[in-house]
């Protein structure tokens, strides 16, 4: 067992370790009701949430990841979002799957599409097809890699959301790609 392993015992880890082996279509569709339990779970609840929470109260800053479980060589990536009111994050992409569920409070997400081919560098034309609040008991909402899921999240609201975040193995070197709508501009994401 490894020390990160451990430092969550909340997580059934070698659950998450058979996930990301698994093709993407059958990993969604058992991960969306994995993290959609796994958010209303007691024991993660206090011991991974509730201290996050009452650490994010009051701050005025930007979103942030506060816990992150890593696979071996990016097999999966279990991460735990805070969302202070107002935040939000670029519009972007992931090189992975990727299935969310919130925890706490709300979160807006955001969904887009490419209407543009991808051959011209540095250039995404984006259109705006849908966008649904998410809160715990509306389940899990989920992206695939690439163009299969252009996204922003934020908390438009005026309490703190937290969001559990789990993405598949990478299907490249970068984490993802981050979009700019105002001038039709899209870059790769080194870091996530
Ligand atoms: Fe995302």
């Amino acid at each position: 067992m490894s020390p990160g392993t451990m430092s969550l015992p909340a997580v059934d880890t070698n659950y998450l370790q058979r996930l990301s082996e698994l093709p993407t279509e059958l990993a969604l569709r058992q991960a969306s009701p994995f993290l959609a339990h796994l958010v209303k779970d007691p024991i993660f609840i206090e011991a991974e949430i509730r201290p996050l929470l009452e650490a994010a109260s009051g701050t005025e800053i930007d979103w942030y990841v506060a816990k992150r479980y890593q696979g071996r060589d990016h097999s999966y990536s279990l991460q735990i979002f805070v969302w202070p009111p107002g935040t939000e994050t670029k519009i972007h992409d992931h090189s992975s799957w990727g299935v969310y569920c919130c925890a706490v409070g709300s979160v807006l997400e955001e969904r887009y599409e490419r209407l543009d081919d991808g051959s011209r560098l540095d250039h995404a034309d984006l259109k705006k097809i849908w966008q649904l609040m998410w809160s715990r008991e509306d389940g899990a909402s989920s992206v695939l890699p690439h163009d299969g899921g252009i996204h922003r999240i934020g908390n438009p609201g005026d309490s703190v959301g937290i969001s559990v975040h789990l993405y598949g193995p990478r299907l490249g070197e970068v984490d993802g790609r981050d979009y700019d709508l105002s001038c039709d501009y899209v870059c790769d994401r080194r870091e996530d």
